[in-house]
């Protein structure tokens, strides 16, 4: 019946307008997975519980004036605790896969392998695992969704220095070791132009430093190394007996050019998907940063000042040793933006970090589904993952992450625009497909109403409601459960 009420709600909204083709109905290929997704300090809790070591989430927002509200997540929705309700949630949307994080505190409090290993942690994802193949659904597992052990921030400068490389290649190996007789899809970072940008530039997320002009750069360029160690040690050491996959999860939203008949903006529109998306991807499928970044901000450049010799250069040995170490691409989309060549400037290739606001032209037309920050225009979806599909290769895909908040409560949970969007955003992918892509598999973020990093508990993209007043964190299904669930079901929008 809510869903009954909740659909003709949806049908007041004359949203089909700003589409640019029509809906198509089809099926996915046979094996499409869908999934549902979620990251350890974002659902956990348990900050402090059965030996976990601190992370720079634990610290950032704990100290006043990071977080909205002066919200953390230390007790978020108890997931520590709930494995089984999860499962069951998940369940209930008969899920093919669930994509969480493992807390690197969580399993190696003091960071490192060599001090401490805690059997309690590992117990706990092992039980995860072990009822979620119980229950016939594949785990997808991220290694670092941004929560590193504070004392590796505290003693080394975390992304800053070189070391991380090999610290997080000892937790990586403690994983396969420990889990990848059962885990065979792992991803090595969530979205790591956020945790370099937003971490190391920009301040907005742990561990807060405002570096400007190098500190992003520098961050990547170790993240970037530690992936492909990681791949590596896994290639040679865990795949022929475990048989698994190793990606990566990049996010970036799509850069429409405001014009599609200037040069202008259509090359304005190429260095943000570059400066944004290629910055990862072009080192992993091209061997190298990608062209734009080294002209605007590579030693090269011959520029002088801020906008010159920023960037960080491979060896031609390094440049061997990354490229093609990604098994799969995993891809976070959540909106579309205009560019034109005014608000990307090119002065410097890199304004989107000074002049963020600038770069973000939305059309007011597009549905606003109550965030300040994401605009539902479907389209661009299936540009975005044209894009890729062209530029690197058509690789291996999966969805890792796609979805939308309300800013507001929803208490009816009545969430019409998310079912609009889930089925746009789904639709589009579905044409996608048709086009060529290889999509495999498509993770709607998130299974539950979760902490929203620098915005708190504001923003709730849960299929499940959580109410955290309540201290047992009750979960409720959205109407967008039941909607998800028959796209599941019917793997797809049969005719
Ligand atoms: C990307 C991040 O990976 C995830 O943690 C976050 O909740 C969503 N985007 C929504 O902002």
């Amino acid at each position: 019946f809510t869903l009954l009420m909740c659909m003709s709600a949806s049908e007041d909204f004359d949203w089909t307008k700003n589409h640019r083709t029509s809906f198509y109905f089809g099926t996915f290929p046979t094996g499409f997975s869908w999934g549902a997704g979620s990251s350890a300090y974002q659902t956990e809790g348990a900050w402090n519980t059965d030996g976990k070591g601190m992370s720079i989430w634990d610290v950032f927002s704990h100290r006043k004036g990071n977080i909205l509200s002066n919200e953390t997540g230390d007790f978020s929705c108890e997931s520590y605790h709930k494995v089984k309700d999860d499962i069951g949630l998940m369940r209930e949307l008969k899920l093919n896969h669930y994509r969480f994080s493992i807390s690197w505190p969580r399993i190696l409090p003091r960071g490192t392998i060599s001090e401490h290993v805690n059997e309690k942690g590992i117990q706990f994802y092992n039980d995860l695992i072990n009822k979620l193949l119980d229950n016939k659904i594949t785990p997808m597992v991220t290694l670092y969704h941004w929560d590193l052990p504070q004392v590796l921030q505290e003693k080394y400068g975390g992304w800053q220095n070189v070391s991380m490389v090999d610290y997080f290649n000892d937790f990586a190996s403690l994983c396969f070791e420990r889990f990848g007789d059962r885990v065979k899809h792992w991803m090595t970072f969530n979205n790591p132009w956020s945790v370099a940008v937003e971490g190391y530039e920009t301040g907005e997320h742990a561990p807060g430093l405002k570096l400007k002009g190098t500190g992003a750069y520098r961050a990547a360029h170790h993240l970037i190394k530690a992936h492909a160690k990681v791949w590596h040690t896994y290639d040679t050491k865990w795949k022929s007996k475990q048989k698994g996959l190793v990606g990566i999860s990049l996010t970036a939203d799509w850069g429409e050019p405001v014009d599609t008949s200037n040069q202008g903006d259509i090359r304005a529109a190429e260095r943000y998907f570059q400066f944004y998306l290629g910055w990862f991807a072009g080192p992993l499928f091209h061997g190298d940063y990608p062209q734009v970044m080294k002209e605007y901000i590579g030693r090269k450049s011959g520029q002088q000042g801020l906008g010159a010799s920023r960037l960080p250069v491979f060896s031609a040995q390094e440049k061997t040793y990354i490229r093609g170490a990604c098994d799969f691409l995993g891809l976070g989309h959540f909106t579309t933006r205009y560019i034109t060549q005014k608000n990307y400037p090119s002065g410097l290739g890199d304004s989107y970090f000074a002049d963020r606001d600038l770069a973000e032209l939305v059309d007011p037309k597009w549905p606003d589904p109550g965030s300040e920050w994401l605009y539902s225009v479907p389209w661009g979806f299936r540009r975005f993952l044209n894009y890729v599909k062209s530029e690197y290769g058509n690789p291996m895909i999966y969805v890792t992450e796609n979805g939308v908040p309300e800013k507001k409560y929803c208490t009816d949970l009545c969430d019409a625009w998310r079912m609009q969007y889930y089925k746009d955003y789904i639709n589009e992918m579905l044409k996608a497909v048709r086009d060529g892509v290889n999509v495999k598999g498509y993770t709607a973020w998130s299974l539950l109403d979760s902490f929203e990093w620098d915005e708190g508990y504001s923003q709730r993209f849960g299929l499940f409601f959580v109410d955290f007043s309540n201290k047992n964190k009750p979960r409720y299904p959205k109407a967008s459960v039941q909607f998800y669930k028959r796209i599941i079901s019917s793997n797809g929008f049969p005719n």
